[in-house]
């Protein structure tokens, strides 16, 4: 069997020392894991320790996330890393905003404005399944509203990331902001932590602009909380499945 553990490009060793000799050194230890084990193994976490993720380590991740492609390198991201008090300012902001019942309108459509299957029973089976897991009925609004609002509280986490874009760019650019969030999960993995990708972050988006000082320039994507589990937490014991490579793939020869 050919051996191509090496590319003949740039191996992961001299990548390394291009790359690294400018990046942070966060003082922990980096499990060694294959870039596939970190795909695997990444799950939302809903459920978070209450521990900041040092900064340094959180330099260390966005400084390998930066390296994800984009569309003639534009690298069109802009993030907000929030800490200790900066996150618990910004979710009081938001609960206050949920409270006193102001507009809860993302600045941008998430979803198609109509459900239809295959989409409409894999969100289903979404749903069930997390507030099954949580142990909550299908129709406890109540605390499937309060479940819901955990997101705002970055699900217990002191670090979370606002992910902001420039409004005026376009679908190519949201594409590259795919890669770029989920480099960010990926590099996270290698450094043992976790993440959950929030779009729910980017409601209330004129709590953000007004706290943050940012225009219409920017358009706000939602977040990330990311730390370490609550290990024993039923939450997180959720795996949602995926449908068979077969489903989704076209082999042609
Ligand atoms: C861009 C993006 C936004 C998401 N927003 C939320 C969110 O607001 N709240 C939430 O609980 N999960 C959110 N998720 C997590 C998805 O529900 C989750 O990825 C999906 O159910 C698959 O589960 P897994 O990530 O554990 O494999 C989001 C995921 C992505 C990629």
């Amino acid at each position: 069997m050919p051996d191509h553990s090496v590319s003949s490009l740039m191996t992961a060793d001299q990548a390394l020392h291009q790359r690294k000799g400018t990046m942070t050194d966060p003082g922990v230890l980096r499990a060694d894991m294959h870039a596939e084990d970190a795909l695997i193994s990444r799950r939302s976490i809903r459920a978070f320790e209450y521990e900041p993720v040092p900064d340094d380590l959180t330099r260390r991740i966005l400084e390998a996330a930066r390296w994800a492609p984009s569309g003639s390198n534009i690298q069109p991201w802009k993030v907000h890393v929030l800490n200790g008090n900066a996150l618990q300012k910004y979710t009081d902001a938001v609960l206050a905003a949920e409270k006193n019942g102001e507009p809860r309108e993302m600045e941008y459509h998430y979803y198609a404005p109509e459900w239809r299957e295959p989409f409409l029973a894999r969100r289903r089976d979404c749903g069930f399944g997390l507030y099954g897991a949580m142990g909550i009925a299908r129709d406890d609004r109540m605390a499937r509203h309060d479940a819901f609002v955990s997101n705002f509280k970055f699900f217990g986490a002191a670090t979370g990331f606002l992910f902001w874009i420039p409004s005026d760019l376009e679908h190519g650019s949201w594409l590259d902001y795919g890669t770029f969030i989920q480099s960010i999960s990926i590099a996270a993995r290698g450094w043992g932590l976790s993440t959950i990708a929030q779009g729910a972050l980017g409601e209330f988006p004129h709590v953000a602009h007004q706290m943050f000082d940012i225009g219409d320039e920017f358009t706000l994507i939602g977040g990330m909380s990311i730390g370490w589990p609550v290990e024993d937490a039923p939450v997180n014991l959720f795996q949602p499945d995926r449908i068979d490579v077969d489903e989704f793939t076209t082999w042609l020869d």
